[in-house]
């Protein structure tokens, strides 16, 4: 039995953390697990086209996994002969399945008619998966959302993701053109289980232990993929074990969470980083955590402008050097435009 198989017909609901672009590589898979981490790990999704060559920090992220927990390698594209060949290498590695994306909204791959551009085309996603299936020998699987600019196509979608025998599907309950921000519309999600011969995991704002539950109890899901809640709160998959058995939840005081964002900082500096480059990609963490510190979004602010790491420090003590209990589920703040700009996926 595949490693994926295998966790799928546990009796838990399977938890993965979500591929997320710049984010999920080695380092930061790497530090969930020392806080619990999931049950299964996706890469970020490997752009392939017909001259691609896969990025070397995913396969290294593959092969140098040692989380103890299986890992789903992602691919991005719409080239039958490239995706086959991408897939055919992948397969000599140490993964659990290959995935497809069939729902990033990025402006740049829609256009290609890639990632959650192919919702737009139902045949040529039937014939794309009908290839992969073919030639992908390991479990295969795919993350889709529910349509491009409607969910109507999803009802269209289902039948096509039924023929190909996936082993199983995720579905992002929104639509392409509502990216990040709007409603999760967890009743497809439900509807895709009743559909599907195959497990299907549901995705989409989940930010707690209660939430977890609840969005199992509706839709019936086979098991959860979390990302933005993953990065404001590590502890979160082991809290929703927690909830599961019924014992009580582990709480982090803000002191834990500076802990944790000391370690992310070590984590993920990359020798000869210069330090200002260093402060600026622990900002981009920051965007998601920053929302779960305080409801005015002074944390925030005040962290988007700072240089130094003496700065950075100073204002992640002024605000978490305490010990009152921290829900980690985000504010919903008042961002401003700028605020926005610097982050299309808060
Ligand atoms: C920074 C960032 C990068 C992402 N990159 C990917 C990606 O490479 N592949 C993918 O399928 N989804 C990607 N996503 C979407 C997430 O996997 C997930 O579907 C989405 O964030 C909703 O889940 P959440 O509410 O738990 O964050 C990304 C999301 C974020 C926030």
């Amino acid at each position: 039995m595949s490693q994926l198989r295998d966790l799928l017909h546990s009796s838990a609901p399977v938890l993965a953390l979500a591929p997320m672009q710049d984010v999920t590589d080695l380092a930061f898979m790497t530090l969930m697990a020392r806080y619990g981490g999931p049950d299964i790990y996706w890469t970020e999704y490997l752009r392939v086209h017909t001259v691609s060559t896969p990025e070397k920090w995913v396969v290294q992220s593959i092969k140098e996994n040692t989380t103890g927990r299986p890992i789903i390698a992602q691919m991005i594209g719409n080239d039958i002969p490239a995706l086959i060949r991408t897939a055919k290498f992948l397969q000599t590695l140490p993964i659990a399945a290959i995935d497809l994306n069939l729902g990033c909204p990025a402006p740049v791959v829609y256009r290609k008619c890639a990632g959650g551009g192919l919702l737009r085309e139902p045949k040529r996603v039937d014939a794309l998966l009908g290839a992969l299936r073919e030639a992908v020998t390991i479990p295969f699987t795919v993350k889709t959302r529910l349509g491009f600019d409607s969910p109507a196509v999803f009802d269209e979608l289902l039948p096509i993701f039924a023929r190909h025998s996936l082993d199983l599907l995720t579905v992002h309950a929104r639509t392409v053109l509502e990216m990040y921000r709007s409603e999760v519309h967890y009743d497809y999600i439900a509807r895709a289980v009743a559909a599907m011969p195959c497990p299907v995991m549901a995705n989409g704002n989940v930010y707690s232990a209660a939430k977890a539950a609840e969005v199992l109890r509706h839709t019936g899901a086979r098991g959860l993929m979390i990302g933005r809640g993953a990065i404001r709160n590590p502890w979160l998959f082991t809290q929703i074990r927690q909830h599961q058995r019924g014992e009580p939840l582990f709480v982090p005081r803000g002191r834990d969470v500076l802990d944790y964002i000391r370690a992310l900082y070590e984590a993920v500096t990359t020798p000869g980083i210069r330090e200002s480059s260093q402060v600026q990609k622990m900002k981009k963490y920051l965007n998601y955590l920053g929302l779960a510190v305080d409801a005015e979004g002074q944390f925030l602010h005040q962290i988007r402008r700072v240089a130094t790491r003496e700065d950075f420090f100073r204002i992640c003590e002024e605000f978490l050097g305490h010990d009152r209990p921290m829900s980690l589920e985000p504010f919903q703040l008042a961002l401003k435009e700028t605020d926005l700009l610097a982050g299309e996926h808060l």
